[in-house]
């Protein structure tokens, strides 16, 4: 492979066109580059992505939960397939690498094989999973969680903020919300390995000055929606010392949560995203307060302590105001281990391009959490510029896309040779 790795030339050009073209797909009425999960901009995204991906040489389908999947042939029909993508969907005022990079980059790779004329003894798949991104149904990773077998038709009666299930956000969609939970070709088809290009999303390789991370594991994520049920009332006439105002209590469980956070020993974060008042009246006591927070961490010892941690402070701290809280916990994804041969292969497939890297814990999740059940799985970052992420301000440098690039379509003629020993 070494002569090939060093004829890998990815167009940083090509890479500028296509973010920039898949970029414009955006909401116009959100800030950012906004295109989340059954909008109207990623449906439209979407057609230019099998579009691209045909372009590309790939052969394109959509799966029953909605994954647009491009197949490159390869010499052993049959044999299991190497798999590489990531997401198109973004957070609401969000940027326009996350995940783009690792479909975009993975198409990249695919006209640099055939432009060198590298022929894979596999199957190589290149993955648009759907709606990666956390949503107003608390459940990330639609499309890589059903292809898992981790989408559950409880799942499909969550409700969002309007009270429309996911279940109904799948067929408005166009896709059979049955199907999506049933969808099951990745679980009886075997697949050899799943490798995923993307960028950090954090500061430490822009900091250490170095191209690439291969990530070691991926951080499990444990959700909270609190509801603080106190008395509404009269802001200006209810005294002080008599109120039972549901959001003091929620502010006491904010920064009761951020405590938590800056006490975890490992990487641990912890953040709430949303505290809304039940009531939108400026002069009311507010009576009933929801509020969502997430906790993460790679250290599985501290996150499955946090539940328990929270709930019991939580509940002293509002009861001390005269309120009563509900606490619905689910966890969004478990704490996920890089497999160890995955991760050496990218190591030297970048070590053989002369290209230095790290190992890296992800704080973000990834659709490479559920092929993890699937298949060995790997991933590659690249810097992010000043570390910023799910946010406009989103960056990386091109130039830096198309290192990743190089290093992906190493690892994937590597990965197609392998034969794993566990
Ligand atoms: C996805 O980007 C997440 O980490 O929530
Ligand atoms: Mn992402
Ligand atoms: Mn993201």
């Amino acid at each position: 492979m070494k002569p090939i790795g060093h004829k890998l030339d990815p167009s940083a050009e090509r890479l500028e066109w296509d973010l920039t073209e898949l970029s414009s797909f955006r909401d116009p009425d959100r800030s950012g580059w906004t295109r989340e999960v059954f909008s109207d901009p990623y449906r439209q995204s979407r057609q230019w992505m099998a579009d691209r991906m045909r372009a590309a040489g790939l052969e394109v389908h959509v799966d029953p939960a909605g994954n647009i999947i491009g197949r490159r042939a390869g010499k052993q029909p049959g044999a299991p397939a190497v798999v590489t993508g990531s997401h198109t969907d973004t957070v609401d005022g969000g940027g326009r690498f996350d995940g783009v990079v690792g479909v975009l980059g993975a198409l990249e790779a695919v006209r640099q094989l055939t432009e060198l004329d590298v022929q894979l003894n596999r199957d190589l798949l290149v993955v648009d999973f759907l709606g990666e991104e956390s949503n107003d149904f608390g459940l990330s990773c639609l499309g890589s969680r059903a292809l898992a077998g981790e989408l559950t038709a409880a799942d499909l009666q969550r409700t969002d903020r309007t009270g429309t299930t996911l279940g109904e956000s799948f067929s408005g969609f166009g896709i059979d919300p049955s199907a999506a939970v049933g969808v099951d070709w990745a679980r009886r088809t075997p697949l050899h390995s799943y490798l995923e290009l993307h960028i950090e999303q954090g500061p430490t390789l822009e900091q250490r000055q170095l191209p690439l991370g291969i990530v070691t594991g991926i951080a499990g994520i444990e959700r909270l929606l609190a509801t603080f049920i106190g008395s509404a009332d009269h802001a200006g006439t209810r005294p002080m010392g008599d109120r039972q105002d549901a959001m003091v209590a929620a502010a006491e469980a904010v920064l009761a949560i951020r405590r938590e956070g800056c006490g975890a020993p490992n990487h641990g974060v912890a953040t709430t995203t949303r505290v809304e008042a039940a009531s939108h009246s400026p002069n009311v006591v507010p009576g009933l307060v929801r509020m969502m927070s997430e906790v993460r961490s790679v250290d599985a010892k501290w996150l499955s302590g946090t539940r328990r941690r929270l709930g019991q402070e939580i509940q002293a701290t509002a009861s001390s105001y005269g309120v009563d809280v509900d606490l619905a916990w689910s966890t969004d994804n478990e704490l996920v281990q890089a497999n160890e041969e995955v991760q050496e292969i990218a190591a030297s497939s970048a070590a053989s391009l002369d290209l230095p890297w790290t190992a890296i814990p992800s704080g973000a999740t990834h659709d490479a959490v559920h092929m993890a059940s699937l298949a060995p799985m790997g991933m590659i970052f690249i810097p992010s510029h000043n570390g910023k992420s799910h946010c406009p301000e989103e960056w990386t440098d091109y130039a830096d896309i198309a290192v990743g690039v190089r290093a992906l379509a190493a690892s994937l003629i590597n990965l197609d040779q392998h034969a794993f020993q566990t």
